[in-house]
C-alpha cells in the first residue's frame, strides 16, 4: 500500500512529499499499531478469562460487545493529543489558564466507577459501555471502524484456528511498553495446550 502511496507521488503528482509522509504515519502509528496492541490485549485477556472466551467462541455474533470491551478495559490509545485551554477557568478545584496544556486522560475515564459498575472487572456482555478509547468530539478516532474489523477478523481467526491456546508464561511475566501513551503488550508467548 505504502508502494502504490510513492507510486502516486512520482507518476500522478498528487501526494506532495510531505503529504505522503503524513499519510504514512498515520497509517503505521494511528492506524497500524494501535490496532496491533488491540488484538494482542484482546487476545490476553481472553485467555485469562475462559468461561467469557468460550462464550464468545461459541457465538461471534458477539464480537462488536466484546470488542468494546477490550477497548474499555485495556486502552490502547491512553491518552487524547494535547488540548490547550481556551479561556481561563476552574475544573474541579483546579485553576487553568489561557494557552495551559492539557492531557485528557482516556484510560482514567474508561476505569470511572461513575460510569462503569465494577470497572476493574472485564466483562464481555458489558452494556451500555460508552468508552472513551476512541476519544469523543470532533477529533473522534478516523479508523474506529476499520480497526473493530480488524481486531474482529483477527481474534476471530486467531481462536477458531488455535482453539487450544494458553499462555505460555505467567501473566506476570508478560512485559507491558512503559509509555505513558499507548499501553502495549511487548511480547505474548502462547502455546497449545498439552493434551491431557
Ligand atoms: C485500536 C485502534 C485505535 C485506537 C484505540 C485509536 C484511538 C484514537 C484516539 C483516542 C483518537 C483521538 C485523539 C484525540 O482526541 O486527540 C484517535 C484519532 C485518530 N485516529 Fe485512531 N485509533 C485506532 C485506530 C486507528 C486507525 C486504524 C486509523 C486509520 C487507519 C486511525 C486514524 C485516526 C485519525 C486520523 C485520528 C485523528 C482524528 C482527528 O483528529 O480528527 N486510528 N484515534
Amino acid at each position: 500500500m505504502i508502494s502504490d502511496l510513492v507510486r502516486t507521488e512520482q507518476y500522478g503528482n498528487e501526494l506532495n512529499e510531505e503529504e505522503l509522509l503524513a499519510t504514512v504515519f498515520l497509517l503505521l502509528l494511528a492506524g497500524h499499531e494501535t490496532t496491533v496492541h488491540l488484538i494482542a490485549a484482546g487476545t490476553l485477556a481472553l485467555l485469562r478469562h475462559p468461561t467469557q472466551k468460550k462464550q464468545l467462541v461459541q457465538d461471534w455474533s458477539r464480537t462488536g460487545t466484546a470488542i468494546d470491551e477490550m477497548l474499555r478495559y485495556n486502552c490502547t490509545v491512553q491518552t487524547t493529543e494535547p488540548r490547550y485551554v481556551a479561556n481561563d477557568m476552574d475544573f474541579h478545584g483546579n485553576h487553568l489558564r489561557r494557552g495551559d496544556t492539557v492531557m485528557p486522560f482516556l484510560a482514567a475515564a474508561n476505569a470511572d466507577p461513575m460510569q462503569f459498575e465494577h470497572p476493574e472487572l472485564f466483562d464481555l456482555n458489558r452494556r451500555p459501555n460508552q468508552h472513551l478509547a476512541f476519544g469523543s468530539g470532533i477529533h473522534t478516532c478516523l479508523g474506529l471502524r476499520l480497526a473493530k474489523a480488524e481486531a474482529s477478523t483477527a481474534l476471530q481467526q486467531i481462536f477458531t484456528r488455535f482453539p487450544d491456546i494458553e499462555l505460555a508464561v505467567p501473566v506476570t511475566n508478560i512485559a507491558w511498553g512503559e509509555g505513558v501513551g499507548t499501553r502495549s503488550i511487548l511480547g505474548l508467548p502462547i502455546r497449545i495446550r498439552p493434551a491431557g
